[in-house]
């Protein structure tokens, strides 16, 4: 049954052409480039159209991998294909593993507290989950590699890929739960001052440390870095020809550099040029 017809599961000629058009995401971030007004995290704002972090990242994150195996299941019948390939469903799977954490596990389970999102950025973050799985779930269920033979070529490839990405998701995981450790060490902190003063806990929301700790000592944005090391993993394994896991990883850079780089100015006024020092942005030594 299509939930959207023609769209979800996409058509041939959908999807082809959300494909392309999602090819052209980073013109739409040059505004990122214009302006400092991003309410999200760091620089979250109040504002009635506010949405609570943690659930704000659950559901503007969660559509994204079910998107993509609600195509998976659905597509390959329509098409009358029997069985997809195993590099399918390894990317399939990858790119699931990687959102049960961002999507449920991150927020829901294990950070402490997340700044309010603005109505805007989750409708965009949104619209970015369905654009990406659309275009990745079209390609892994039926309008791209459809048999063994197919990923014949691959293979090399696909293996190193899938090392990259492993150990990039790892590093993506330490990173956040580095910054993760600053607000759990606050409130231990603020645990043991109340129980002392009887005075109640202040709370760790909008608590920020310079974080130090792995490629901290380096750039700002460990976790984006490893987040990019990841998709461009994802990519190999595809191909140099997947152009929808190309798209995923430029896409994703071309949104999140503007990000670390308006965060690295925030953390300079917060911290000081000299509490910061020569540590970049987000790729080490470089940016
Ligand atoms: N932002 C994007 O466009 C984007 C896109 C794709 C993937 N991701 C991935 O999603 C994850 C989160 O991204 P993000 O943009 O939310 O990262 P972020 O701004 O660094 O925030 C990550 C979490 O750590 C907290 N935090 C950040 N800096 C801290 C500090 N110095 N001290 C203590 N706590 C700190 C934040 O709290 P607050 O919320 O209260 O600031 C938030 O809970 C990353 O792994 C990233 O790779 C992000």
């Amino acid at each position: 049954m299509a939930i959207i017809p023609g769209i979800l599961p996409p058509s041939l000629e959908n999807w082809q052409l959300i494909e392309w058009a999602w090819r052209f995401f980073p013109l739409f971030t040059a505004v990122q480039w214009l302006t400092d007004w991003y309410p999200q995290g760091k620089t979250s704002s109040s504002s009635r159209l506010n949405i609570p972090g943690k659930w704000a990242w659950f559901t503007m994150e969660a559509p994204g991998f079910i998107i993509l195996l609600y195509i998976m299941f659905t597509l390959p019948t329509k098409l009358g294909i029997a069985e997809l390939p195993w590099g399918n469903w390894a990317m399939a799977g990858m790119f699931t593993i990687h959102y049960l954490y961002r999507a449920i596990a991150a927020p829901l389970f294990l950070n402490p507290s997340m700044s309010p999102i603005h109505l805007l950025v989750w409708f965009f973050a949104l619209a970015w989950q369905f654009a990406n799985a659309i275009s990745l779930g079209g390609w892994l269920a039926g309008y791209g590699p459809i048999t063994a033979y197919d990923w014949k070529g691959q293979l090399y490839l696909a293996e190193i890929g899938m090392i990259i990405w492993g150990w990039s998701l790892l590093g993506n995981i330490y990173h956040d739960d580095d910054l993760r450790e600053i607000r759990r060490a606050a409130a231990r902190r603020q645990k043991r001052e109340a129980e002392k003063s009887g005075q109640p806990e202040e709370g760790v929301d909008k608590v920020y440390m310079l974080p130090k700790n792995g490629l901290f000592q380096f750039v700002l944005y460990a976790h984006y870095f490893c987040e990019w090391m990841e998709w461009a993993g994802f990519w190999m394994v595809g191909g140099w020809n997947c152009t929808p896991a190309r798209s995923f990883l430029l896409n994703e850079i071309a949104t999140m550099l503007p990000r670390a780089l308006q965060g690295r100015r925030w953390y300079v006024e917060k911290f000081g040029a000299d509490k910061v020092g020569n540590r970049k942005a987000v790729i080490p030594g470089l940016l």
